[in-house]
């Protein structure tokens, strides 16, 4: 992997609440690549959105540093973007005052952040919503919103913290299809937090596993081609792969864990 191309650098990262008496996660190493569609993959509670809010620059690493390679902050968009589990809508603003809550402080005229919401929200297939309330609303058009106002403000790295986590498995599915196709359109980096196998290998180029105590990176894996079909053979042998990486099952004493597997 190359500098030239590595949007986000992390290098030998590590967080303490406690001034460095317990840690989070430690000796964290991470390049992502621009373009890239990256996976975290990791069990409940091991600093996945944590490691998140580090790399955004909202929590500084207790050891070693985190670099963002994105050009200073732009009229009209921001470095990153993070989309939540929950959508964490204002409930007084309408479907369109939500998204373009996201541009308020870019420097950008009320015409142009109507104009850049209702391109947002053609994205995410909400156009008919706009003017609703954030209540008259399913989950899954909530969290469409969330990616909407994410997406608004044209960030170099787009982050997702298990977006559709809380989504029915149909819905969860149709959301999944429009973020590949919206990734597809928009050529963003997308670092996507889960703790789902197979969303990950529907959706990433690459998936980070998360493990251990404190959490250390213990599988980096490339998944090939498109489309996918995660009941493939290769790909439930990779989920087995990850599940045991997941667990903690393959020791990374006897194993090269940061070996790569193409499928
Ligand atoms: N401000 C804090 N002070 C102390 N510990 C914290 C703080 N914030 C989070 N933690 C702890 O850090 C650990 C990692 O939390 P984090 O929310 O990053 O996990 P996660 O992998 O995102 O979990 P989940 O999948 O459930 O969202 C947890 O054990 C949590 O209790
Ligand atoms: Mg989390």
């Amino acid at each position: 992997m190359s500098d030239m191309t590595s949007l986000v650098r992390v290098q030998d990262a590590g967080l303490s609440h406690d001034g460095g008496k317990n840690f989070i996660f430690r000796h964290v190493d991470l390049d992502i690549e621009e373009g890239q569609f990256v996976a975290v993959l990791g069990p409940s509670g091991v600093g996945k959105s944590t490691l998140l809010r580090v790399i955004m620059g909202l929590i500084a690493p207790t050891e070693g540093t985190t670099t963002l390679s994105t050009a200073r902050e732009q009229t009209g968009s921001r470095r990153s973007a993070l989309v939540f589990q929950d959508a964490r809508l204002m409930p007084w603003r309408t479907v369109r005052g939500n998204v373009e809550l996201g541009l308020e402080g870019l420097g950008l005229s009320r015409s142009e952040r109507r104009q850049r919401a209702e391109e947002a929200l053609e994205l995410v297939k909400l156009s008919a919503e706009a003017t609703r309330w954030p209540r008259q609303l399913s989950g899954g058009q909530r969290q469409r919103v969330g990616v909407a106002r994410a997406l608004t403000v044209n960030p170099d790295l787009l982050l997702m913290d298990e977006p559709f986590g809380a989504l029915d498995a149909i819905t969860r599915k149709s959301l999944q299809t429009e973020l590949l196709a919206i990734w597809q359109k928009t050529k963003k980096t997308v670092l996507f937090v889960t703790h789902d196998i197979d969303e990950a290998l529907l959706l990433a180029d690459r998936i980070i596993v998360l493990a251990g105590k404190p959490a250390s990176v213990r599988g980096d894996l490339r998944v090939g081609q498109r489309p996918r079909d995660p009941s493939s053979p290769g790909l439930r042998a990779l989920a087995g792969r990850l599940r045991s990486l997941i667990a903690g099952e393959e020791d990374p004493g006897n194993t090269p864990y940061w070996q790569a597997a193409e499928i």
